[in-house]
């Protein structure tokens, strides 16, 4: 279980707003829900803004109350909505979107959301002086310097729920099935999901794969009986990989399956891994912009909460944990 940061006796900040942006994540939820009700019971007003950047801009800001997040935490998606906002990209829309806050009594900002919403904050907070923070909330877990991520788990064990209907039918056929999952140009979902699922393969960015190196991994099982194949394949920036390897190995005489997970990877009652994880962030988010901590991300590192500097986290490329792959290739033989 995760320690928490020390609640500041001296407050720095009265009254917080919270927002959601990017992809949604399962657990999402559990981190809204504390952040308003641990806000809340250490005297801070808490604010809920509908639809990330976007609604902020619109100024859908609105009060929360401990009621206001009752019956949520079982709940994926956002209570809040989420959105892509180009706009933000743009530093005078930041501007006003800064100005906004200040108008309604706002201290400080606590964005829920990946790299791109972390960007967004950080450059709120420099360019404007606005205070903020970030909590990692989308199921790639490719953020730099945390080892984990709201929704990642829940993303996971959806996956792994698939593969294994998927292989009942694989081995009742004997057939090769390529399952697409996401996590845009990380292979973190695809690592875990093909460990967990006991998948032959495992296609991922961070790695040189051939269609090649496939083909003989495949022989090799066929010469030791086994029938089926599961190939794990990461979407990568461009759609339809695991097509366009199945067309690969159409040509090599292996008839391969494709099963593309897609959006279902970010739905789903959250476990209560990440119900867990987003209680706890919340919590430790408010606690340190009461304290007059802001500009960064809190995320687990050793199992703990941690804050770490947004010019840290964002753009950096998170190391990839090769010996996971070799783990994977040799318990698949
Ligand atoms: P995620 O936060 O999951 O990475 P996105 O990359 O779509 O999702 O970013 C979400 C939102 O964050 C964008 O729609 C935009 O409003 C804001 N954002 C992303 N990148 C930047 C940037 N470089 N400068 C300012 N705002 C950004
Ligand atoms: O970043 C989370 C994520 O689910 C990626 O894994 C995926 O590629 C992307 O969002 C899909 O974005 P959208 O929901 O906008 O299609």
């Amino acid at each position: 279980m995760f320690q928490l940061p020390e609640f500041p006796k001296k407050l720095k900040m009265k009254s917080i707003a919270v927002l959601t942006s990017g992809g949604d994540a399962p657990g999402m939820n559990a981190a809204v829900r504390a952040v308003v009700r641990y806000g809340i019971a250490h005297g801070i007003s808490v604010y809920g803004i509908t639809r990330g950047y976007s609604g902020l801009l619109e100024g859908r800001i609105e009060p929360m109350q401990a009621s206001s997040v009752a019956n949520i935490i079982q709940r994926g998606g956002t209570i809040l909505k989420t959105d892509r906002c180009p706009a933000f990209l743009k530093k005078s829309v930041r501007r006003e979107a800064a100005n906004i806050l200040v108008r309604k009594g706002i201290d400080g900002l606590v964005v829920i959301g990946g790299d791109g919403s972390f960007t967004g904050a950080h450059l709120l907070e420099k360019e404007t002086g606005f205070k903020t923070i970030g909590i990692p909330g989308t199921i790639d877990n490719d953020i730099a310097e945390t080892e984990d991520t709201i929704g990642f788990d829940t993303a996971v064990n959806t996956a792994v729920e698939a593969i294994d209907r998927i292989r009942d039918t694989a081995s009742s056929h004997g057939r090769i099935f390529l399952v697409e999952v996401m996590g845009r140009n990380s292979g973190f979902i695809a690592l875990s999901t093909g460990i967990a699922g006991g998948a032959e393969t495992i296609v991922i960015p961070e790695a040189d794969h051939t269609v090649q190196e496939m083909h003989k991994t495949i022989a090799r099982g066929i010469e030791r009986g086994k029938s089926s194949s599961i190939i794990v394949v990461a979407e990568g920036q461009k759609a339809g990989l695991a097509t366009r390897i199945a067309q690969g190995l159409g040509d090599l005489g292996h008839e391969g399956r494709v099963c593309t997970l897609g959006h279902i990877q970010r739905g789903g009652v959250p476990t209560a891994h990440d119900r867990v994880l987003g209680s706890a962030l919340g919590a430790a988010a408010v606690a340190y912009l009461a304290s007059g901590k802001s500009g960064g991300m809190i995320g687990i590192q050793n199992n703990q909460v941690t804050y770490v500097p947004f010019t840290k986290v964002i753009g950096k490329k998170k190391p990839f944990p090769k010996m996971a792959m070799k783990l994977a290739e040799v318990l698949a033989i």
